[in-house]
């Protein structure tokens, strides 16, 4: 810690004469996540942060679709992000003309779009979800199927949860992608009691093996409520070392994948941003209409 001090200090002092809020998903490292942030959160709970936002400017740490999502809730507020090159596998998965293509193949089935994707595919969407309302936002269209796009594994676990059938795209999370069902079972022997959570961007049979899958915000509530001796998050390593600070008599294992998108956000990048007021995220107002649409309705559902 004392070497993020002068970064934790020279932070908080432009953040109050920019009258800036820091945004920061549970994936940051700990001294943003507990050094700087003002709020944390899964993806759900950061839009509606954004969505709220009376500061000048807002900070998002996490990685680019955050940014925009806060730009597209909050168009009167300066969006900016420590690197816009953080990117993510599943928004680099699927295009606004593949959504069309989609359209076109499956007529007058309505598009649930992950959050993990570009304003310009959410502009092609009718509503959008994260993992944690993912099943809820599916099942309030009233509809036999949707198209659910892009994550191919969340769209396996939603078709899990549920009596809608699902048409899904191919996209995956490279951090999530790599957690393997032996893992589990390898994890389980000589551990009585381990809970294991798996975030549903997991594989199919890693989510079986688990004993609870949801969204990180959902990950932490399972922890509250069910207060395990020993825990394992299946999903980016950060979060096992944030959350770790809440529950000091839990143990936390700690096999994990690390996103080198969100490990892009540093502190001296931080610092920079908020002196420089870059990366700024900036969205085409037509885009951004027809995605605050998507982002909107979920919102309302959710
Ligand atoms: P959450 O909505 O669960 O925070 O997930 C975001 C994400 O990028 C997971 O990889
Ligand atoms: Fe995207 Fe996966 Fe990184 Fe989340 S963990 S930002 S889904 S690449």
């Amino acid at each position: 810690w004392p070497l993020f001090a002068p970064y934790v200090d020279a932070i908080a002092r432009l953040k109050r004469e920019r009258n800036a809020v820091i945004l920061a998903h549970n994936y940051q490292t700990p001294e943003i996540f507990h050094g700087v942030a003002d709020i944390v959160g899964d993806s759900l709970q950061l839009a509606r942060e954004a969505q709220r936002a009376e500061a000048d400017v807002i900070m998002v740490c996490g990685v680019h679709f955050m940014g925009q999502t806060a730009k597209i809730l909050n168009p009167e507020r300066t969006v900016i992000v420590p690197d816009a090159r953080a990117g993510c596998s599943l928004a680099e998965s699927i295009t606004a003309a593949d959504v069309r293509m989609l359209r076109a193949k499956h007529r007058g089935v309505p598009v649930v779009t992950y959050v993990n994707t570009s304003a310009e595919v959410k502009a092609e969407s009718d509503v959008c979800c994260t993992s944690s309302n993912a099943v809820k936002v599916v099942e309030s269209l009233g509809v036999p199927r949707v198209i659910l796009i892009p994550d191919a594994f969340l769209a396996h676990y939603v078709a899990s949860q549920t009596a809608v059938e699902i048409i899904s795209w191919h996209g995956r999370c490279e951090v999530h992608e790599r957690f393997r069902a032996i893992d589990v079972d390898r994890l389980r022997e000589g551990e009585d009691g381990l809970l294991v959570i798996a975030h549903p961007e997991c594989p199919p049979d890693v989510i079986a093996a688990a004993d609870f899958a949801g969204s990180t915000a959902a990950m932490i509530d399972f922890v509250r409520d069910r207060a395990p001796q020993k825990v394992v998050l299946l999903t980016e390593c950060s979060m096992s070392d944030n959350v770790a600070a809440q529950f000091a008599n839990v143990e936390f294992v700690r096999p994990c994948n690390l996103c080198p998108h969100m490990k892009r956000n540093t502190l001296p990048k931080i610092l920079r941003s908020l002196e420089t007021l870059q990366d700024e995220i900036v969205v085409d107002e037509a885009v951004r209409v027809r995605a605050l649409a998507a982002v909107e309705r979920m919102i309302a559902i959710a």
